[in-house]
């Protein structure tokens, strides 16, 4: 926390072709960690003393550009602050009437998007098989075993608290979860409830939690490797089991996905997320920390699981 620093500014105010949103909600994200390396591959590296990245979702108050008005909602990578201004590049406007405006960073937003493409595209999932996510629990993980129990399929996670998987359990409809936290055996636990082995792999955690899964891949299962938290803070990559000769004996695929990369298909996903969140059958849950002083807490609980469903923070 101690390395994070708020800072009191004047509001811009917005020149012609820009306008000037109050955000309501800042959404932090475990991607976030890999900003602040001196060097990141796909993302680019938050130096000291700038602003942190981040999205946002509020409401314009005042606008000089012609495709937004006063009252219009708005998403978009404002950083973590109050207000900004935009000249609309990369905005996309929010339909308050579809659900609540904080979904627009959760389940109708980039974690529901990275839910969707990675499980529809690279898990292709078919009606009968058993999918496994890891992360069960988080905005993302929540996603995948609904989108999957959709599916018809049978699910089954892993998250880090029994609150966590009584949540899933007896509302989100997954077949079965298991606490690795208070697990002893992760292989044996994920062999109890995955007794038919596993089919689609989703995998947002790697660590110990993967080696386990990827023993018990079926023949030709697919593993989407979206998440590796639990090797977020590590400064030197930890050794492990290979999983290449689980890959070779099930003729297993696995394969990296990065949600940015379907950033033209998003309209596509956004109405049906939206339309099966209307009809109570993808549900989502969101853990918010008031005010922005409290972003650096809320981002760094993310890695100690402080979050059910999707981290936000209320900025007003
Ligand atoms: N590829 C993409 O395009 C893409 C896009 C979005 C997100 N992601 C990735 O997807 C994953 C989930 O993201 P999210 O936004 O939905 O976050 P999230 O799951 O809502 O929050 C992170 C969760 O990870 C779990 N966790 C933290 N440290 C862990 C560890 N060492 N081992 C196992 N679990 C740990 C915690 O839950 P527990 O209580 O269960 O420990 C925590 O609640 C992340 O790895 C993220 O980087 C990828």
């Amino acid at each position: 926390v101690a390395d994070f620093k708020i800072v009191d500014s004047a509001v811009l105010q917005p020149g012609e072709g820009e306008f000037l949103v109050r955000g309501h909600f800042l959404s932090v994200d475990p991607y976030m960690r890999g900003l602040l390396r001196p060097k990141v591959h796909y993302l680019r590296a938050v130096e000291p003393g700038d602003l942190m990245f981040g999205e946002v979702v509020g409401e314009v108050i005042e606008s000089h550009h012609s495709g937004y008005v006063a009252g219009d909602y708005v998403a978009g990578h404002f950083g973590w602050q109050e207000f900004a201004v935009s000249n609309g590049q990369g905005v996309r406007k929010v339909d308050p009437s579809l659900a609540p405006i904080s979904t627009a960073l959760g389940v109708l937003g980039m974690p529901g998007l990275t839910a969707y493409f990675g499980l529809t595209e690279v898990g292709r999932p078919r009606a009968g098989e058993s999918v496994f996510v890891s992360g069960g629990a988080g905005a993302v993980g929540s996603v995948v075993g609904q989108l999957a129990r959709i599916s018809g399929c049978r699910i089954s996670a892993s998250a880090g608290t029994d609150e966590k998987i009584a949540w899933l359990v007896e509302e989100l409809g997954f077949n079965n979860a298991f606490n690795y936290k208070t697990s002893k055996d992760y292989h044996a636990d994920v062999q109890r409830i995955c007794p038919h082995g596993i089919d689609v792999y989703f995998d947002n955690v790697g660590g110990e939690i993967t080696d386990a899964v990827m023993r018990l891949l079926n023949r030709h299962a697919r593993t989407v490797i979206c998440g590796q938290i639990a090797h977020y803070n590590e400064d030197k990559p930890a050794p492990g089991p290979r999983p290449f000769p689980n890959l070779l004996a099930h003729e297993a695929r696995a394969e990296g996905f990065l949600v940015f990369s379907y950033s033209r298909r998003y309209n596509e996903a956004l109405p049906r997320l939206a339309d099966w969140v209307r009809r109570g059958e993808l549900r989502y849950r969101e853990t918010v920390a008031e005010g922005i002083d409290q972003a650096p807490e809320a981002f760094i609980g993310l890695f100690q699981g402080n979050n059910i469903g999707k981290q936000l923070v209320r900025l007003l």
